[in-house]
Formats: C-alpha cells, sequence, structure tokens
C-alpha cells in the first residue's frame, strides 16, 4: 500500500474499518473490517477484500471504528445558532414574536454577521453533518457571507434569503412584494456571478412561511421559482395556532399546504422538476400528506424543535406510507442541537410518545429508519437539485463519510457493529467524529 499522500488530501484513497450504510429505509448495511474506497470524491462501493486495482491507493486504517456516510441536516437557520436554548417555555408564534425576529434584525449589521455566522460554520465543521439546508435572513449582504463562508468549509449546502413582507418587525419586513423580489432577483445574479467560486453552495427559494409573504409576493416567487428552475424550501403546517392563522389569512384555500401550490411553490407533478422541501407538517391531515406525496415533495421531520416548541408529534409513518420523501432537521433555534445523530435520536424516541399517548396503530420507527433518514433520506435531496446524491455508499454516490471513534465508549463489552451504531446515534458527542469527508476531501480531523 502507499502511504506517501494522505487520505482526502484531493487524491482516491480507501478506508478500512467498520462499515455500515442504508440501502434501503429498512435495510442496513453492515461490513465488519472491510474497504470503501473513493474515486474521484465518489464511492466505488464497499468491498470485504480489496480489489486488486485499488491497492495501490493510499489506505486509512481505521481498525475497530465505525465508518459511515456523512449526515444531512434539511432544515436549520444559521442566525439563530447563537440564541439556541432561549425562550423555549413558548409556543412558536410567541417565540418567533419575542427570540428569533429580534435576532434576525441584527444581520442587518454586517460586522455582527460576520461574527455570529463565524460561530455558526465552525460548529458545524466539527459535527457530523455534511450537508445542509439553511435559512439566513431577509439581508443579501449578510447572506452573501454566510454563504462564502460555507463555501470555504468544504461542506455542502444551500442557502435560502428570506422573503418575508408581512407580519413581522421593522428590519425584517421588506418594503413590499416588489421590493423583496426586487432583492432576491439581485442575489440570485450575485450567486450566478460567482459560480465558478461556489462549487459547493447553491441558492434556493425560502419564503418564510404563508403569515409572513402577501400573496403578491408569493406570487412573483412562484414565477421566479420557474425561472431559475430553483428548488424551495419554507415551512408548513407546524403548529396549531400557525395553522388557524394560515385559514383566516387563506379562507378560501384548500389548506395550509394547498395555498403553496396554488402559487405554484410546492413541488411539481413532473420528476425533473426542482423540488421542495416544508419543514414539520406535524398537523399535515391526510389530505395534505397525499398532496406532498403527489408532488414530490420532500418533508424535514425536526422533532427536537416540535418537541421544545410544544409543537406536537409529526406523522412520520403515515408520511412514509404514503409515499413522502421524509429527511431530518435540526431546525436550530428551534432545536438546540446541530447534530443528525440527535434528530435520529429523537425521532425514535417521539415515534413512541405519540404511539403511546395518541394511542395509534403505527409501527414506532426503528433505528434503521431513523439512520436511514438522517443519512440517504436527506440526502435524495441534494442529487434532485444536481449537487450529487449522498448519505450512502452506493456505487456513484458522493463521498461523503464519517470517521466515528466510538471504540472509546464500547471497548469493553465487545458489541455487535449495529449495537456500537446505536449507541453512537444516542450519544451524539462530536468528539466521537474522529475524521469528516465531503465529496472526498477532509473536512475535519483530530485525534
Ligand atoms: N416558522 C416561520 N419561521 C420559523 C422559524 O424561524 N422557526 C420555526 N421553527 N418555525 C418557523
Ligand atoms: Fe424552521
Amino acid at each position: 500500500m502507499h502511504t506517501d499522500s494522505v487520505a482526502g488530501d484531493g487524491g482516491d484513497f480507501v478506508i478500512q474499518g467498520d462499515i455500515c450504510w442504508s440501502t434501503g429505509p429498512q435495510t442496513l448495511e453492515i461490513k465488519p473490517d472491510s474497504f470503501v474506497v473513493c474515486k474521484e470524491g465518489k464511492s466505488a462501493g464497499v468491498f470485504e477484500k480489496l480489489p486488486r486495482q485499488y491497492a495501490h491507493l493510499p489506505l486509512s486504517q481505521c481498525h475497530g471504528k465505525l465508518i459511515i456516510p456523512g449526515l444531512v441536516d434539511l432544515h436549520t437557520h444559521a442566525p439563530q445558532f447563537v440564541n439556541r436554548g432561549l425562550g423555549l417555555d413558548m409556543e412558536l408564534l410567541d417565540w418567533l414574536e419575542s427570540h428569533a425576529f429580534p435576532e434576525e434584525v441584527k444581520y442587518h449589521n454586517l460586522a455582527y454577521a460576520c461574527k455570529a455566522y463565524h460561530f455558526f460554520v465552525e460548529h458545524l465543521k466539527h459535527g457530523p453533518n455534511t450537508r445542509i439546508l439553511v435559512y439566513s435572513t431577509v439581508h443579501v449582504p449578510a447572506t452573501m457571507v454566510l454563504m462564502d463562508m460555507l463555501e470555504k468549509s468544504g461542506l455542502v449546502s444551500m442557502v435560502g434569503k428570506i422573503n418575508m413582507d408581512r407580519n413581522c418587525p421593522d428590519g425584517l419586513r421588506e418594503e413590499s412584494a416588489a421590493a423583496s423580489l426586487d432583492a432576491t432577483r439581485k442575489w440570485l445574479d450575485t450567486c450566478a456571478a460567482r459560480k465558478n467560486e461556489y462549487v459547493n453552495i447553491k441558492p434556493i427559494l425560502t419564503p418564510r412561511f404563508i403569515p409572513s409573504c402577501s400573496d403578491d409576493l408569493l406570487r412573483g416567487l412562484g414565477a421566479l421559482r420557474h425561472e431559475f428552475n430553483l428548488p424551495v424550501q419554507s415551512h408548513l403546517s407546524e403548529n396549531r395556532k400557525e395553522v388557524e392563522w394560515v385559514k383566516k389569512l387563506h379562507p378560501a384555500s384548500e389548506g395550509y399546504g394547498a395555498v403553496y401550490r396554488d402559487f405554484d411553490l410546492l413541488g411539481s407533478a413532473h420528476k425533473d422538476a426542482a423540488p421542495t422541501v416544508m419543514a414539520h407538517c406535524v398537523w399535515s391531515d391526510e389530505k395534505e400528506i397525499n398532496l406532498l406525496s403527489e408532488r414530490g415533495v420532500f418533508v424535514a421531520h425536526c422533532p427536537q424543535s416540535n418537541a421544545n416548541l410544544a409543537s406536537g408529534i409529526a406523522p412520520v409513518r403515515r408520511l412514509l406510507n404514503a409515499g413522502v420523501s421524509v429527511g431530518l432537521g435540526s431546525d436550530v433555534a428551534g432545536g438546540t442541537n446541530c447534530s443528525i445523530f440527535r434528530a435520529m435520536s429523537d425521532a425514535i424516541q417521539a415515534s413512541k410518545l405519540r404511539r403511546t399517548l395518541l394511542n395509534v396503530d403505527e409501527k414506532t420507527l426503528s433505528l434503521e429508519e431513523a439512520f436511514y433518514l438522517g443519512t440517504a433520506g436527506g440526502g435524495a435531496f441534494f442529487g434532485k437539485v444536481g449537487m450529487g446524491y449522498s448519505g450512502s455508499f452506493e456505487p456513484g454516490s458522493d463521498f461523503d463519510a464519517l470517521v466515528v471513534h466510538d471504540n472509546a465508549l464500547a471497548d469493553p463489552f465487545h458489541l455487535s457493529v449495529r449495537a456500537r451504531l446505536e449507541q453512537a446515534i444516542n450519544i451524539y458527542d462530536n468528539h466521537l467524529i474522529e475524521a469528516k469527508y465531503v465529496r472526498g476531501k477532509l473536512v475535519k480531523f483530530s485525534q
């Protein structure tokens, strides 16, 4: 074996260890002491014996460590990172007014934005997530700062400048629908001009939620979406009072999800169209779930946020049964932890509470399913927007991988590989992440 170059410095390489990845929602592949090959930033597959053609590549020996795909966060708010853990005795609408909005106003100040976004990006680099969908604020200059920092971090991400022109404080409320659309177009033009620099990052259209967007704004964003073939991210059916409010704002509509659909902001029946991701869907009924399924919408399930803000417990089993694509989200600062390991653990816990408290005959989420949602489930969104499939070691998917130094936890007990994965998920300690690769490049290494 060659050892004169380092795995992850840009060339091809091999990692040897206890390899786990999902091949489907219920199927966890486990290959102890095997080899995963990275070729040109993509997985060339997992092998129990290293094929001769790869024998010359640099080998990273990780005996007794877990090798798993990078985790995917389908929903988070960068400006709220510094606000984590605050105001969690409130429900959504009061919390937005008293905590989220006042913090976001500050991002008009570029010096403040630089400082706060630096904390956020540094924190992410050291955690287990390799891909993220991020909201910034309404402010274009601060959004560009965040995008530049994320690009440099090596993580793969999409960032949305928020649109909001009503029901929010001065400093966040854009002057009019036209002003919001104009700022969005300028932002998209700036992103397009940086196309050569932006290898790891792309923009995503981000109407905050229905209560903060006028009809004119939603109509304009629907048109912009088509003009640029852009993906969309937003919030849907998170909290009961919010759902009631949307009913009052759009009394003629068939429901909350239908409002997005009527403005052409809810996925598409066409397979190749840029997809939409909706966070929460806690209160989505059968009709709304079917609408999400028909239009290929991804749902970002954010169990920690849903518990913190007393929003409820999302009907994940029903979404999955209806064929909806589901991934996991941290929803910082509704959620407190960025780690998608934590979201996996919470998703399982929430499914148990739902079954018991609602007395519903719904199977709880298994470890295999939660791991799938936080890896390949969310990773599929990036594949759909042309940023490479991730969250798996299937040949051809982007090589996003974690080396988890879990033997520090399990050593005396000789646990099975599956049990070690379960423990790593439920303990979700960033110190266990020894190395993190994104598209075959080393983003974090610590020993
Ligand atoms: N709905 C609209 N804005 C937000 C937000 O910032 N966080 C959460 N959790 N829900 C929202
Ligand atoms: Fe959110």
